[in-house]
């Protein structure tokens, strides 16, 4: 990030601003998804399966665990969350990171009105890496490009942006989309759905992003009116020649697709109360949907569900959701190894 202002960066489209976001040729900080191309996808989905393997056996869990002794990470989540804040939890320590973790702002100097720069630059001065989940858009790209100009570059993950990107959610929703298919071809061709809250829900977006790399995928974005997917998203999938359609109406899509990604309503976005004037129960995955599921379709969501999937479809083989609460572990171990440059170690373990 030399020799650039901020007013320029942040003029720049995400394709251009990768290069800022690698160092000496890695990837360096993680931000939103238009930063990774298929080759990068492959190898992490390879790299998550290869540290899976490794785990099984003791001798395999203390070579991991020796790989990032002595270094810390920071775990800055002033958004709640779980499983995202588990899995980086858990990711850190499987490869022998310490963590420290900020979770309420109204626990650090930020209540004595130190500003959101000068906290995170101070954990900068502690630690090897950050993760941060913060409910501004760009926040986590903000502070990337400032520990640059102050000369204490540390890798930057972005765990949720507001309303707007999860790229590492994207990351877990890929691994998860790629093993389903591994034996029906793949993810290219693929027909994805995309349901309920597409506008503000910032999974959709990433993985969206993410699936321009695929080959023929078609998505089908299904929505009440007013949460519909954003029009810059959309302006990018056409020029990214990726082919979707829009509707309202669920069970006529249900039996088209390979893939169906349920959602939440993002109420806490909410100005005035919008979300109470939707009915949203349009937008839940009701039982007789499965007769009409593709026997070898999946049902995605990224948790937390808030009755969009009944409890009862969990039984289901097609349902993996749980199943994605799991690859978040292992990818979020791959990327920070990767980022860490301990990639090559692994594939050669
Ligand atoms: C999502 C998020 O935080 O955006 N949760 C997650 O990280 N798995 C989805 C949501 O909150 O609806």
């Amino acid at each position: 990030m030399k020799g650039i202002d901020w007013k320029t960066f942040q003029r720049l489209r995400g394709s251009e601003k990768k290069e800022y976001f690698m160092q000496f040729g890695n990837i360096f900080h993680v931000i939103m998804s238009q930063q990774f191309d298929r080759k990068f996808l492959d190898e992490i989905c390879e790299l998550a399966t290869k540290i899976r393997g490794i785990s099984k056996g003791n001798k395999g869990v203390k070579f991991l665990q020796s790989l990032l002794q002595g270094k810390r990470a920071m775990l800055y989540f002033v958004q709640p969350s779980t499983r995202t804040f588990l899995s980086f939890m858990v990711a850190c320590q499987i490869l022998g990171i310490q963590c420290s973790e900020v979770r309420d702002t109204s626990t650090s100097s930020e209540l004595k009105g130190e500003s959101q720069e000068d906290t995170v630059r101070t954990f900068s001065s502690y630690v090897d890496l950050i993760v941060m989940r913060h409910p501004q858009a760009g926040f986590a790209e903000r502070i990337a490009f400032l520990l640059h100009q102050i000369g204490r570059p540390v890798p930057v993950i972005n765990a949720g942006s507001g309303k707007d990107q999860h790229p590492t959610q994207a990351l877990l929703d890929i691994y998860t989309l790629h093993r389903s298919f591994e034996n029906y071809g793949g993810i290219d061709g693929k027909k994805i759905a995309f349901v309920g809250d597409l506008l503000r829900g910032r999974t959709v977006r990433s993985l969206v992003y993410l699936l321009r790399n695929y080959d023929g995928v078609k998505l089908y974005f299904v929505a009440p009116k007013g949460l519909q997917m954003g029009e810059d998203l959309k302006k990018y999938m056409s020029e990214q020649k990726v082919v979707f359609e829009e509707g309202e109406d669920l069970g006529e899509v249900i039996p088209l697709v390979d893939a169906v990604y349920m959602t939440r309503i993002q109420d806490e976005y909410d100005e005035a109360g919008e979300s109470k004037r939707i009915d949203y129960s349009r937008y839940h995955f009701n039982k007789e949907y499965l007769d009409i599921l593709h026997p070898n379709a999946i049902i995605m969501h990224p948790l937390p569900r808030r009755g969009e999937i009944p409890v009862e479809i969990d039984e289901d083989r097609r349902a993996i959701y749980w199943r994605q609460v799991r690859n978040g572990m292992w990818v979020r171990v791959a990327l920070i190894a990767k980022i860490m440059q301990k990639d090559r170690d692994i594939t050669e373990y």
